[in-house]
C-alpha cells in the first residue's frame, strides 16, 4: 500500500513540488517519501486517490468530530449556501452558535468569532491586555497556542535553548523574530506550582495573561493538576490577571469541554477546530465581566475586533449542525470507544515487549516512547528519546501500510462516525502495525 513511487500520490506530491515548497502548505504533514493526496471521505473512512481506503484517526487534527459526508452538516451547508455565503449583515446563525457554545461551556457567558485558533487566541491576548493594561503573558514550556509568534516561544524547545528548569527560556520559533517579543513572554513549567508561582510572582505586575491548555496535544495529553489548575486561578484573582484557557483542541473532552472536566474555569476560552462542523472557525468566549472589554455599546471601545470572515454564516451553519449532534452521549460513547483503543493498544504493546504507551483521554490518544506518564514539557521530551522523531515516523509508515491513518506524532483522534466494530477492527490493524514495527526495532 504504502509508499509505492508508481502511486498516483506520488506523482502528485511531485506536481507539488514545483510549486509549493516542501509540497505542502501544512508542516505538520510530513509523511516521507511522499504525502498521500485524498479523493473523498465517508464516515471515519478516507479513501486516496489510488483507492487505498485508511481508517481516519487524525479527523483533520481534530475538526472532523462526526467524520466525513455527515448528513446533518452537508444538509445545513447547502442550505446556508443557497441562502447567501457571505455577506456584510450579520446572521441569525452567529446568535444560536453563541448560545450553543454558552449552554455548553462553564465558563463562558458570551462569545466573539475569528476564522482560526490561531486568530482566536491572538484576540483573546490583545483582550487581556486591554483589560489590565499590561502587555506580558505567560505559557507553559512547549505549549502549543498556534501560529502567532509571541505564543511560539517555546514550542518544541530541546536541551540546547530551553534554558534553566526554574527559569524556562522564551526561544523563538522563528529567525528573526525580535527579542522585544519574546521579552514579553513568561514561560512556566507544567504541573511545578512552586517554580510556577515564584516566576509568575516575579512579573505580576506587568502580567497581562496565563495561558494554559489543560489537556495539552504536545505533551500528549498529560492532563494539568486539578490543584495546579486551581492555584493558577487563585493567583490570577489576586494578582489582577487574566486566564485564558486554550481549549482550541482539548474542547472535544467533553459536553462541557476540557474545562467542565477539570471542573476550573478561566476568564478567557479560546476554541476552534469541532464547533466548526469541518469549517474554518475560531472563538473567544468569557465571563460577562472579562467579555464587556469588547462592548462598543457600552462607553468607549476598550477592544477593536473585526475581520471579513468573522462568523461566516457557512462555518456557523456547519457549526450549529456539530454541536446539535454532540450530545453528551455522544461525547460518553466517544470516551468508551477511547478508553477501549487505549486498553487493546497497551496489551499489543505488551505482547510485542513494546515499551510504549497510548496516553490520553476521552476520544483523544497519543502514542508514547516510554511506560510511565509524563507530567511535563521536559519529562515527555528527555523520555521519548533521541531517536524519537525516526521512531515515530517508521511507526507511523506501519500504520499507513496497515490502513489506519494517525498524525506523524503519534497522535490518534477518534470521531462520532466510528462504531465498535471500527475500533476492534482499528485495533486488528494497530496489531499487525505493531508487530511490524516491533519487527524493525528488533532488526
Ligand atoms: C491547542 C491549540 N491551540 C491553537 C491552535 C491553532 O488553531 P488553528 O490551527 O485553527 O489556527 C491549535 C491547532 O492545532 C491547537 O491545537
Amino acid at each position: 500500500m504504502f509508499p509505492d513511487p508508481q502511486s498516483r500520490s506520488a506523482q502528485l506530491f511531485e506536481r507539488a513540488r514545483r510549486v509549493q515548497p516542501g509540497a505542502n502548505t501544512r508542516h505538520m504533514i510530513t509523511f516521507a517519501p511522499y504525502i498521500v493526496y485524498a479523493d473523498r471521505g465517508e464516515g471515519c473512512r478516507l479513501t486516496d486517490v489510488d483507492g487505498n481506503v485508511y481508517i481516519d484517526w487524525i479527523n483533520n487534527f481534530s475538526t472532523q468530530i462526526h467524520g466525513y459526508a455527515f448528513a446533518p452538516i452537508l444538509e445545513a451547508v447547502r442550505a446556508q449556501i443557497e441562502r447567501t455565503i457571505c455577506c456584510i449583515l450579520p446572521d441569525e446563525s452567529e446568535i444560536e452558535l453563541s448560545e450553543m457554545i454558552v449552554e455548553r461551556m462553564p465558563g463562558v457567558d458570551q462569545v466573539r468569532f475569528t476564522n482560526s485558533g490561531t486568530e482566536a487566541m491572538m484576540v483573546a491576548i490583545k483582550a487581556a491586555r486591554a483589560l489590565t493594561g499590561r502587555s506580558k503573558v505567560a505559557k507553559a514550556e512547549g505549549g502549543y497556542h498556534g501560529q502567532y509568534d509571541l505564543m511560539e516561544a517555546s514550542f518544541l524547545p530541546t536541551p540546547a535553548n530551553w534554558g534553566p528548569a526554574d527559569r524556562p527560556a522564551a526561544p523563538p520559533l522563528g529567525v528573526g523574530t525580535p527579542r522585544s517579543l519574546t521579552d514579553q513572554v513568561v514561560v512556566y513549567p507544567f504541573n511545578d506550582w512552586p517554580t510556577t508561582e515564584a516566576l509568575l510572582e516575579e512579573s505580576a505586575a506587568d502580567l497581562a495573561a496565563v495561558v494554559i491548555d489543560p489537556y495539552p496535544a504536545r505533551l500528549g495529553f498529560s492532563p494539568a493538576d486539578r490543584a495546579y489548575l486551581d492555584a493558577l486561578k487563585a493567583f490570577c484573582r489576586r494578582r489582577g490577571v487574566v486566564l485564558i484557557f486554550d481549549e482550541v483542541f482539548c474542547n472535544r473532552a467533553g459536553y462541557h469541554g476540557a474545562q467542565g472536566r477539570a471542573g476550573v474555569t478561566p476568564d478567557l476560552t479560546v476554541m476552534g477546530k469541532i464547533i466548526g462542523g469541518g469549517f474554518p472557525i475560531g472563538a473567544v468566549g468569557g465571563t460577562r465581566e472579562a467579555m464587556a472589554v469588547f462592548d462598543n455599546l457600552a462607553g468607549p471601545l476598550r477592544m477593536s475586533h473585526s475581520g471579513t470572515f468573522t462568523a461566516n454564516p457557512v462555518s456557523m451553519a456547519a457549526g450549529i449542525a456539530a454541536l446539535k449532534h454532540l450530545t453528551p452521549e455522544v461525547f460518553q460513547r466517544l470516551e468508551r470507544q477511547g478508553d477501549r483503543l487505549r486498553s487493546g493498544l497497551t496489551a499489543q504493546f505488551r505482547r510485542e515487549g513494546l515499551v510504549m504507551r497510548a496516553n490520553g483521554l476521552a476520544s483523544m490518544t497519543s502514542l508514547q516512547f516510554f511506560a510511565e506518564p509524563a507530567r511535563d514539557y521536559r519529562e515527555f521530551y528527555t523520555r521519548s528519546g533521541p531517536d524519537y522523531l525516526q521512531r515515530m515516523q517508521s511507526l507511523h509508515r506501519s500504520f499507513l501500510s496497515e490502513g489506519v491513518l494517525m498524525a506523524t506524532r503519534g497522535m490518534m483522534i477518534g470521531s462520532a462516525a466510528m462504531t465498535d466494530a471500527d475500533i476492534e477492527e482499528t485495533l486488528d490493524r494497530c496489531g499487525r502495525a505493531l508487530a511490524a514495527f516491533a519487527g524493525q526495532t528488533a532488526a
